[in-house]
């Protein structure tokens, strides 16, 4: 893709309010978005997330009154729920396993783990900041999306208790960030609104 039709694609995503319930993306399609979401960058490397991905019509009927009744949920091909990993005593281990795949000196290892422990008992959220790691993922979702023509919507308006319910997660190792639905739109896309370049870019 060239840059225009990289910025086309920026144009084409748009939160999508009704999908075509006909249509379901390919799995390789979906293997293409969902990876674009593995491979996005996290702060210290610790990709704390996971992607569930709701295919079966049943649980997304479940799964709708607990986002607000939006029909994306019902309508869309898939309905990815991104999932932050929070702090939990057995986290340590994860902490190890992700800081020694860097192949690094037994010393430096210590020393990367006692600093990232103490960024994390200094935050104020841990849920928060492995959430902020999910939006990160979610947007190159959504982009990665756009340029092979699948449609999305971000999702928050949600109960985020109900929707862990449902899920049956484990909410002392992983709580509900973001619901992303993917599919492909039925009507067409409203026109898209944005401040100028200039009212949101300066240059110093
Ligand atoms: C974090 C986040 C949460 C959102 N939650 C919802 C939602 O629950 N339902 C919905 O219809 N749109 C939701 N949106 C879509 C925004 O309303 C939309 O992106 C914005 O109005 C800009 O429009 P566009 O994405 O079509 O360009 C959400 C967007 C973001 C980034």
């Amino acid at each position: 893709m060239n840059q225009t039709e990289l910025t086309q694609s920026l144009y084409f995503r748009h939160a999508c309010k009704l999908f075509d319930k006909s249509q379901k993306i390919p799995a390789e399609d979906l293997h293409f978005v969902l990876d674009a979401g593995r491979l996005s960058p996290s702060s210290f490397g610790m990709e704390p997330w996971r992607f569930i991905v709701v295919q079966d019509q049943a649980l997304k009927e479940k799964i709708r009154p607990a986002c607000w009744n939006q029909p994306q949920v019902t309508t869309c091909s898939d309905l990815l729920i991104i999932t932050a990993k929070v702090d939990d005593p057995a986290r340590r281990a994860y902490y190890k396993k992700m800081f020694s795949r860097r192949e690094m000196p037994a010393e430096m290892l210590e020393n990367y783990l006692t600093v990232y422990q103490q960024f994390i008992d200094g935050l104020h959220s841990v849920y928060g900041w492995s959430a902020r790691q999910c939006y990160i993922a979610a947007a190159n979702i959504m982009s990665y999306a756009a340029m092979i023509g699948v449609d999305s919507c971000p999702i928050e308006g949600f109960e985020k208790e109900k929707l862990e319910e449902i899920l049956e997660l484990n909410t002392t190792k992983e709580q509900v960030a973001l619901v992303v639905a993917l599919g492909y739109r039925i009507n067409e896309a409203p026109e898209k609104k944005r401040l100028s370049f200039d009212e949101v870019v300066s240059f110093r």
